[in-house]
């Protein structure tokens, strides 16, 4: 039976009854002995097309659902009010599914864990390290100067390297981007990857990064223990990886913290290192995973901004509009700027809305919590689907047009726990405004320079592969204005 504060919320939810019902009740796709839902979900088009299923799923099984696949048995949710609910029973430490090839590696190196594997006390100490500089928009705009440095030269490089408006392999070039872009953040140090020639040392550092993540993922899925055991040609490249990552990573947080009173105003990190009470093994990893959360990700949300800019040429024109009122011709774009530029955020808000990165995040339950109709026990592993909620024409009208004006309208304003790309809560992406501002400046930049335009308008297929990314090169090219 739900106590009186859980009444108040499901009063409020409009999804929940007046009694619980236990997590047997949950509804879901067909449970076989051993597999569960695998052949099924292998039938929907196996793990690339995930994303398309779960949505699938909850228009089946409504805002929440069960699933397991073999032995891994988790519950789905979809709805603003379970999200919101979730968010107010809250406890202190928030935990997340482990991701236990990571840890494998720092437990057979004895490194220690950064903020995206870190639990209970240990993650809150680490977090609060970092969270009042990188979760300040004050102290974050502060970074514009070293964000412009890196688009100087990749706006520049766009010039340079395509061939009539097309670029070869328009991911890579974003990911190099974003690389350059938090490595002079975090350690102060540009690798030059936007440079013609690639020097050897960055190279081999993103290389090693893109080794580390392309050799996870098979280890989530069968025991890390047996590919440490037969000392798998994975598991060999995984350590390897994570060897080289650490190894530059040390070089380049020792230099910084040599570096004692003469810190830049704008050297955040340098801030962080200095003044908090961490171990330098706990900075090591805080460090590096911070390197490895921002990379890949915010080159993934700034491919889909272009490519929702280039199907909205209607949208790229009233931004457009916008950059040339609040920024003179002969400025550089800058972070004071886009506090003026509500069409701009409107345009990132709305791609990453119809075109998430990160298709879901999790959650395991630290205690018994009723969620909607359903007492979900302790131990449970949620999934939040953005995903399926942004997607979800209840709470988006239109839901499959890119409308950034739906950001903007005074009325009919939109349920914040419908949109949550950086998830949700004490366990949110530290990175959100740091990823946001570099992507708002990004895109100022590049459609103040360039017309981006489509070269096809086929449908772009989605699939799943850690991220969401299109199945093909990006159909746009760039037209110097
Ligand atoms: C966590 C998305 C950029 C570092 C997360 C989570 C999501 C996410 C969905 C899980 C949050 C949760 O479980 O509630 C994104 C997206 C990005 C982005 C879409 C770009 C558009 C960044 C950047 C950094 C970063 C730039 C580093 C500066 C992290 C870290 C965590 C995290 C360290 C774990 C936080 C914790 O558990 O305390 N991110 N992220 N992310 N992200 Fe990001």
């Amino acid at each position: 039976v739900l106590e009186e504060k859980d009444a108040v919320e499901a009063a409020r939810c409009p999804h929940a009854a007046s009694t619980a019902h236990s997590l047997e009740a949950i509804p879901g796709p067909t449970n076989w002995p051993l597999v569960g839902s695998l052949v099924e979900l292998l039938r929907k088009g196996g793990l690339t097309r995930q994303h398309e299923a779960l949505v699938d799923y909850h228009k089946k099984f409504g805002k929440i659902f069960r699933l397991k696949l073999g032995s891994f048995e988790s519950v789905h949710i979809g709805a603003p009010c379970l999200l919101e609910s979730l968010y107010r029973k809250e406890g202190n430490y928030p935990q997340r599914l482990e991701i236990k090839p990571w840890t494998a590696y720092r437990d057979l190196r004895d490194e220690a864990y950064g903020l995206l594997i870190l639990e209970g006390k240990d993650w809150q100490r680490v977090r609060s390290a970092f969270q009042q500089k990188l979760m300040k928009p004050t102290e974050v705009v502060k970074l514009d100067r070293k964000i412009n440095e890196v688009l100087v030269d990749f706006v520049g490089r766009i010039g340079k390297v395509n061939v009539s408006g097309k670029i070869e392999d328009l991911y890579f070039e974003l990911n190099k981007w974003s690389f350059e872009t938090i490595c002079l953040v975090l350690y102060d140090k540009r690798f030059g990857l936007l440079q013609e020639k690639v020097n050897e040392e960055a190279m081999n550092f993103i290389t090693a990064v893109k080794t580390m993540m392309s050799t996870f993922g098979m280890m989530m899925v069968t025991p890390v223990e047996l590919h440490k055991s037969l000392n798998t040609k994975t598991w060999q490249d995984h350590t390897a990886a994570w060897d080289r990552i650490f190894s530059t990573a040390k070089v380049y947080i020792d230099k910084k913290l040599k570096r004692n009173t003469m810190r830049a105003p704008d050297d955040l990190i340098g801030d962080i290192l200095h003044q908090s009470c961490l171990s330098k093994k706990e900075l090591y990893a805080a460090i590096t995973e911070l390197q490895i959360g921002g990379v890949e990700t915010t080159a993934n949300s700034m491919l889909w901004a272009i490519f929702n800019l280039s199907r909205n040429p209607g949208a790229q024109r009233k931004l457009l509009e916008e950059i040339r009122e609040v920024v003179a011709p002969d400025q550089d774009p800058c972070g004071e700027h886009i506090k003026s530029m509500p069409y701009l955020k409107a345009c990132l808000k709305e791609s990453m809305r119809l075109s998430p990165s990160v298709p879901f995040t999790s959650r395991t339950l630290d205690k018994d919590t009723v969620l909607g109709d359903y007492a979900i026990p302790k131990g449970t592993v949620l999934m939040i689907n953005s995903h399926a909620l942004g997607s979800n024409e209840e709470y988006f009208d239109d839901g499959k047009q890119f409308k950034p004006e739906r950001w903007l309208r005074e009325h009919g304003t939109i349920n914040p726990f419908a949109h949550v790309p950086f998830g949700i809560g004490k366990r949110m992406c530290i990175g959100r405004r740091l990823a946001e501002l570099q992507l708002q400046l990004a895109m100022c930049w590049l459609v103040r320079d360039y017309e981006i335009v489509a070269t096809d308008n086929e449908p772009l297929d989605v699939i799943h592969s850690g991220l969401l990314v299109p199945n093909r090169e990006l159909p746009v090219a760039f037209i110097k204005r």
